[in-house]
C-alpha cells in the first residue's frame, strides 16, 4: 500500500467517528477520507467542517459518500453501532451491534472492497469475529482496536505512579476490551527494566498493581457516568493503528487480532500485541504470561466465545 494516493471509508460517524475523521486530518493521514452514515446530512455537515480544517493540516478530500465509496478504499473502519450508556456494559451491547455490523459488512463487500476492515464498535472481539466470518476476508485482514485504549491508560496510570512518561513504559492490557481484561505485568517494562522489578524497589505493592488494573477496567464506566460515553481516547488509538497500516509501518501495537494457536487459544479474536503494517496483522506477538496472566487469557477468551455464540444464534 505504499502508493501515493490513500483512501480511507468511516462508517458511522458518531462521537467515536467523528473524533476518528478528525485525529486523521490533524495527523495528515489519507488523501481521501470518505464518511458514510446513517444521516447523510450529518456526515455532510461533518465533511464540510473537516474540510476547513485540512487547510491547516494537509490537502486531502473529505466528502460523504455511501457504501461505493470502500470499493476501492484502502482501509474501511467501522464506528457504527449503539454505545454504552451510563450503567451498560459493552456486552450488554452484542444482540443490537451484531445485526447493524451483519448489515454493514454485507453492505461493504458488496462492492467488491479488497482492503483491511478496522473496528471500534463493542463488544469489539465479538464484533470483529462475527465481521471476518461475514466479510470472508483474510484474518490478518479484519482487525480491531481491541485492547489498544486499555493498554494506554494503563500506561497513563503506570506513569504517574512512577513518575515516568508513559511513552518509556511498554505495558500491555490483554484478551477483551472489557470487563475480563487483564495487566501482563510480567512481560512490562520501563526503559528495558522489569516493571515488577521497579516496584518491588520502590515498595510498590502486588495490591497497588491490582488496584490500579481494577481502575484501569473501569476507567470508560467513569468516563460514561461523567459525560455520557468516551470518544477521543479510542478515536486516537484506531487514528494509531490506521497509521501504522497506511504507512506501512512494521509497529508493535495492542491490537484486537485474530488468535489460532498462540496463548494455547483457537480461533478468537483478542486483545493481543501484534505487529501492524500494510497488510494489516503481519504477526500476533505471543507475550510470555505467567500462571495469573494465563488464566485470565483462558478465562477472557471462554466468557468471549460464549457470548459470540449465543448472540449469533
Ligand atoms: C472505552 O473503553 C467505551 O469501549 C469504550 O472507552
Amino acid at each position: 500500500m505504499s502508493k501515493n494516493h490513500q483512501k480511507v471509508v468511516l462508517v458511522g460517524d458518531g462521537q467515536v467517528g467523528s473524533a476518528y475523521a478528525y485525529a486523521l486530518v490533524q495527523q495528515g493521514l489519507a488523501e481521501e477520507l470518505a464518511i458514510v452514515n446513517l444521516s447523510k446530512e450529518h456526515a455532510e455537515g461533518d465533511a464540510l467542517d473537516l474540510e476547513d480544517a485540512t487547510v491547516f493540516t494537509a490537502p486531502k478530500q473529505v466528502y460523504q459518500a455511501d457504501y461505493n465509496a470502500c470499493a476501492d478504499a484502502d482501509l474501511v473502519v467501522i464506528c457504527a453501532g449503539a454505545a454504552q450508556k451510563p450503567g451498560e456494559t459493552r456486552l450488554d451491547l452484542v444482540e443490537k451491534n451484531l445485526k447493524i455490523m451483519e448489515q454493514i459488512t454485507k453492505s461493504i463487500m458488496a462492492t467488491g472492497f479488497d482492503g483491511i476492515l478496522l473496528l471500534a464498535t463493542n463488544p469489539v472481539d465479538i464484533l470483529t469475529y462475527a465481521v471476518q466470518k461475514i466479510s470472508g476476508l483474510p484474518t490478518n485482514r479484519v482487525i480491531s482496536s481491541g485492547t489498544s485504549l486499555d493498554s494506554a491508560r494503563l500506561r497513563i496510570a503506570l506513569a504517574k505512579k512512577l513518575e515516568v512518561s508513559p511513552l518509556d513504559i511498554s505495558a500491555n492490557i490483554m484478551a477483551e476490551h472489557g470487563d475480563s481484561e487483564f495487566a501482563a505485568y510480567s512481560s512490562a517494562t520501563v526503559g528495558g527494566k522489569p516493571l515488577l522489578q521497579i516496584c518491588e524497589e520502590r515498595g510498590i505493592s502486588n495490591d497497588e498493581l491490582l488496584k490500579i488494573e481494577d481502575d484501569v477496567r473501569h476507567k470508560a464506566y467513569e468516563i460514561i457516568n461523567r459525560k455520557g460515553f468516551t470518544a477521543y481516547g479510542v478515536a486516537t488509538c484506531i487514528m494509531r493503528i490506521t497509521r501504522a497500516i497506511l504507512r506501512d509501518e512494521n509497529a508493535v501495537l495492542p491490537v484486537g487480532a485474530y488468535v489460532d494457536g498462540e496463548y494455547g487459544i483457537k480461533d478468537n479474536y483478542l486483545g493481543t500485541p501484534a505487529v501492524i503494517n500494510a497488510s494489516g496483522v503481519s504477526k500476533v506477538i505471543e507475550v510470555p504470561l505467567n500462571e495469573r496472566e494465563s488464566e485470565a487469557m483462558a478465562k477472557s477468551s471462554e466468557a468471549l466465545k460464549k457470548v459470540a455464540t449465543d448472540g449469533m444464534t
